[in-house]
């Protein structure tokens, strides 16, 4: 399916504040990819498609995920809501037919993040966090960082990941930290 394609599919598919969402993704990951020499339309296909398994039941989720081949740790099986980003990849790759390892690891990855994840998905991950829709105390800075490079903005989103979810006495997915000290390293 063609880009228009896919975009008309998430508008006739999606709520207004989702597709709103979506586009917000696509249009940051275009300007981090322009900045960080990456393709742009390659950045903006995987930012059109990230969500693509958002809000389906979790049932539905757990049965496509089984289907899939991507292996999930035992926090994203018990927190369901994680696990659209696999099944979005897998959703991507059979519904329509997109088979750039890259932009299936950016879909794979932007919930929980991983340490090896390439540039794409590192991308994908903070396009996520700061587009434009969203706004929270401290998000202005972090866009600020992400205008000056990755690793940066890596670094304090996954920061504040961890001490939002300390102070909310919730679990912290181990991979968000091992994220941030493979920036920090990659940083010092
Ligand atoms: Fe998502
Ligand atoms: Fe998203």
């Amino acid at each position: 399916m063609s880009r228009v394609g896919i975009i008309e599919y998430l508008k006739g598919s999606r709520s207004n504040d989702r597709f709103k969402h979506i586009m917000g993704v696509v249009s940051v990951a275009g300007q981090l990819a322009r900045q960080e020499g990456y393709d742009q339309g390659r950045a903006e296909l995987a930012g059109l498609l990230h969500d693509l398994a958002k809000g389906l039941a979790t049932v539905q989720l757990k049965e496509l995920l089984a289907q899939s081949g991507w292996v999930v740790d035992q926090i994203e099986m018990e927190v369901p809501e994680l696990l659209h980003a696999p099944v979005g990849a897998y959703l991507a790759l059979t519904k329509f037919g997109i088979n750039d390892p890259e932009i299936l690891e950016a879909i794979r990855y932007h919930t929980i993040g991983s340490p090896e994840m390439g540039l794409l998905a590192r991308i994908i991950y903070i396009a996520d966090y700061i587009e434009p829709n969203r706004s929270f105390p401290g998000l202005e800075e972090i866009r600020n960082l992400a205008g000056q490079g990755i690793e940066a903005a890596l670094i304090a989103i996954t920061g504040n990941i961890i001490k939002y979810n300390i102070e909310r006495g919730r679990i912290v997915h181990p991979n968000t930290l091992l994220l941030r000290n493979s920036c920090l390293r990659r940083t010092t």
